[in-house]
């Protein structure tokens, strides 16, 4: 494991050699990147396990930080211009989102679906934009490949790990600045995600604890909050407890009534009530991951779709790179092998998305 991280420091000290070359700009990183990491063999790296041992050396330990960011996050190298680090994931799924970073990512476990999307702005209202995001390509990522994360809005990505696990190494520079702070996208709408502060979260824990000891002190604090709060505050607050709010009618209510005041809370609104959807697509995809491979890559799919465009256009870029698959076919073949409730609730939730035409048969042009 030292010959590996002494090759890896190496490849480090010529990657940034060739970048203060360019200047250290951020659009000639990758290309950095990819000149003298595309030789090097990571999958030694790859399990936990192995990763158990790089932790051990000393260099490796005194980076370490704590991060919530997937199931294991270890930092490999760091020289205070770019980063090296790697990602674990078991079932989870990282929502629409850009990054104030440009960097490569190499799949070494596993694979994940990579979608790009498209952000057309309404309007913008502070850390807040309403808009429509839709679906502009999907990739599907094998061990062995890579892919270039670029700064800015220019790729808003969904990425949904289908392994379990998948496993990420990522050569990444420090956040640049001047791309602002990173967003989250939504059907209806996106948000900065700066808002995620330390009160924002104590108060999302508070709200959580009190959804479940005391209805009416959470409809109270839920509603005040709602009026003396942003629309990008609201928007974080309302995604992160899409699971509660909508659990019983009061909250629902109160939930329904904040989007009936405008154009900009229906449209937040919306766009909570789908991503609501999109969980329930990722956790029965994970229920019945027993199904099969293609049948967890179609639901999962179905979580990042806002349309049968954005379904038709993932079918066919899968198709491409994976012949063989139909995810068409695989959502039936799901639909038809999960029990009665969840069957239901699968119909309910392709409605509120408006992905209704996924189980009609295609009429031939
Ligand atoms: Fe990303």
């Amino acid at each position: 494991m030292r010959e590996l991280y002494t090759d890896l420091v190496a490849a480090a000290c010529e990657i940034e050699n060739t970048w203060l070359a360019g200047n250290y700009d951020t659009d000639l990183f990758f290309e950095c990147v990819l000149k003298h990491l595309t030789e090097l063999d990571f999958s030694d790296l790859a399990t936990v396990d192995a990763q158990m041992e790089v932790l051990r050396l000393p260099e490796v330990k005194a980076l370490q930080t704590l991060s919530t960011f997937s199931n294991l996050y270890v930092k490999l190298f760091d020289n205070g211009r770019f980063w090296i680090e790697i990602l674990n994931w078991d079932d989870l799924h990282v929502n629409a989102h850009d990054h104030d970073f440009s960097g490569v990512q190499f799949q070494l476990l596993g694979s994940a679906l990579s979608i790009k999307h498209d952000f057309s702005i309404i309007e913008r209202h502070g850390a807040f934009y309403a808009g429509q995001t839709s679906i502009r390509s999907g990739h599907l990522w094998e061990e062995g490949s890579n892919s270039i994360v670029r700064h800015g809005n220019i790729d808003p990505h969904t990425v949904l790990h289908l392994g379990s696990p998948s496993t990420s190494l990522i050569v990444r520079t420090h956040p640049t600045r001047r791309y602002g702070s990173q967003k989250n996208y939504f059907s209806d709408c996106a948000g900065h995600y700066d808002v995620n502060t330390i009160p924002m979260r104590k108060n999302l824990t508070a709200l959580r604890l009190l959804g479940k000891r005391d209805c009416s002190s959470f409809s109270r604090q839920l509603t005040r909050l709602l009026k003396e709060q942003s629309l990008a505050e609201n928007l974080f607050m309302l995604v992160n407890l899409d699971d509660i709010c909508f659990e019983d009618e009061q909250s629902s209510e109160i939930v329904l009534e904040y989007g009936s005041k405008g154009r900009n809370e229906g449209m937040l609104v919306k766009s909570v009530l789908k991503k609501n959807c999109s969980s329930f697509f990722t956790n029965i995809a994970q229920k019945y991951a027993h199904l099969g491979f293609d049948e967890r890559l179609a639901i999962n799919t179905l979580s990042a779709c806002y349309s049968i465009e954005d379904f038709r256009r993932l079918e066919k870029d899968i198709s491409d790179q994976r012949p063989a698959s139909n995810l068409s076919r695989a959502v039936e073949v799901f639909a038809a092998n999960i029990d009665d409730r969840d069957r239901k609730g699968l119909l309910k939730r392709l409605g509120v998305m408006g992905l209704e035409d996924v189980l009609k048969p295609r009429v031939a042009a």
